[in-house]
């Protein structure tokens, strides 16, 4: 090492990140993190981070400051864009080689280097990269995850500098840890995707992407609410993680639900539907004995995301989740029901009328949201709809990203 000074700040930060990292349960809550904490320690403007999947490079995570706001690129999450595993690019390279590597400036690369900077970026968003570090992101199995790519270190003056010998030592040595964090990331939603997939195995309609979508829409509806209730940026980013994983599971008593009603092609008579609203109690009783933040969230929104804010929803105060007969009276209103609840009560209904069933066509968007401002104090939180219109750049992207094939043939 040179004689540069090492702040001992930076070695606690590492420490509480990787604590920290721990502590987060989905995949993006982790990304998030990570990015963040990396771009403090290396003062860089910008940052992406991306995973490896099915032998290529997938664009997953990214930070801008120059470009955006934490809030305003929330849509950018969502893009879709992957990278060859090659060496012809910079993280593709990374990848390949399994090396930290430093770029003073990325319009000046020497041409005998196999990687050449993509300037596709830049052209798109008038953004001007200058420095990078790239990292790999590898397990201590050396097993590659995948690359983050930190971009444009700066000095206290805001100007645009290399990244120094410090950051090229510092950042290293913490993405062992990160890479087992988002293995774990990855595997919780995989797990619950796999849950889901059984419990719905039997309705071909159901697929992976719509049970994403609704985990997505309902983390991104209450980031919005939480913003504008003004709630500390901590508690917004641990809620944000658990309603995402939670919101997922809201469907899985399905799994209890006989074939001839969950798979019948028309309306349901009365005697059928009052059979379908067991899926709430079916599915909570999963979560009985759980004493988990995010269990208890799930139970939440498994039991109650069928009420309705004016109290005519389903299936109202249970006294024992075992009995064999439930009266399914006495619904919950307004804010007696749980705030995950609320909100994944909009993400599903929205994601429900947006999607083929096999009872039912999709709806256009227009009547969709005509139908969601009309509902807004009768089926749903008003707080909740008005977070949600607010967001409607988002909502599109998200809807783009987990695109159901099912349910657009060409
Ligand atoms: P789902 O298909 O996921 O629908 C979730 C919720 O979206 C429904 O809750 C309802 O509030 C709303 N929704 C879905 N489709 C429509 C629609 O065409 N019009 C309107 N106005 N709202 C709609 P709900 O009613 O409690 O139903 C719960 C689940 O019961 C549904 O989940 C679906 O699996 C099943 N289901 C409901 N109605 C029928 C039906 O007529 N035929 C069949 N086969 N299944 C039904
Ligand atoms: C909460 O913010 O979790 C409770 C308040 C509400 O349900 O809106
Ligand atoms: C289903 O329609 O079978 C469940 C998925 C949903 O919540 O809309
Ligand atoms: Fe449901
Ligand atoms: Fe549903």
């Amino acid at each position: 090492m040179t004689n540069e000074y090492l702040p001992p700040d930076n070695l606690y930060t590492i420490l509480s990140t990787l604590k920290e990292l721990n502590n987060y349960k989905d995949v993006d809550a982790i990304l998030d993190k990570l990015l963040l904490e990396a771009r403090k320690i290396t003062q860089a403007d910008a940052g992406s981070i991306f995973l490896v999947d099915q032998n290529k490079l997938k664009f997953s995570y990214i930070q801008n400051n120059t470009l955006f706001d934490e809030i305003k690129g929330q849509a950018e999450l969502y893009s879709d864009f992957t990278i060859a595993l090659d060496e012809t690019s910079i993280v593709g390279y990374v990848a390949m080689t399994g090396k930290t590597i430093t770029i003073k400036d990325a319009y000046d690369i020497p041409l005998d280097l196999p990687y050449t900077f993509n300037r596709s970026f830049d052209q798109n968003s008038g953004y001007k990269t200058t420095s990078i570090l790239a990292i790999p992101l590898k397990t201590y199995e050396s097993k590659l995850v995948g690359v983050m790519e930190l971009i444009n270190a700066k000095d206290a003056k805001g100007k645009v500098i290399a990244f120094n010998t410090f950051s090229q030592a510092l950042v290293p040595l913490f993405a062992n840890n990160a890479s087992l964090a988002i293995e774990k990331g990855m595997m919780n939603r995989e797990l619950i995707l796999r849950m889901m997939r059984m419990a719905q195995l039997r309705d071909p309609a159901e697929t992976g992407v719509h049970v994403q979508r609704v985990g997505a829409y309902s983390a991104q509806i209450y980031q919005q609410l939480a913003i504008k209730r003004k709630r500390p940026a901590n508690e917004i980013k641990r809620t944000k993680d658990l309603i995402r994983l939670a919101s997922m599971l809201h469907d899985i008593g399905k799994i209890g639900i006989q074939d001839c009603i969950l798979k019948k092609t028309s309306r349901l008579t009365q005697k059928e539907y009052d059979t379908m609203k067991w899926h709430t109690i079916h599915g909570a009783r999963l979560f009985e004995n759980t004493t988990s933040e995010l269990d208890l969230m799930s139970k939440e929104i498994i039991l109650f995301h069928h009420e309705k804010w004016d109290g005519t929803g389903y299936p109202g105060k249970i006294v024992n989740l075992n009995a064999k007969t439930q009266k399914m009276e006495q619904p919950w209103k307004g804010k007696q029901i749980p705030l995950a609840a609320r909100i994944t009560a909009l993400s599903d209904v929205y994601d429900a009328l947006a999607s083929k069933r096999a009872y039912k066509e999709p709806w256009s968007e227009e009547k969709i949201l005509a139908r969601i401002e009309k509902e807004s104090g009768y089926h749903f939180d008003p707080e909740v709809v008005e977070a949600f219109l607010d967001i409607q750049d988002v909502i599109k992207a998200i809807g783009n990203h987990y695109h159901d094939f099912l349910n657009y043939p060409d």
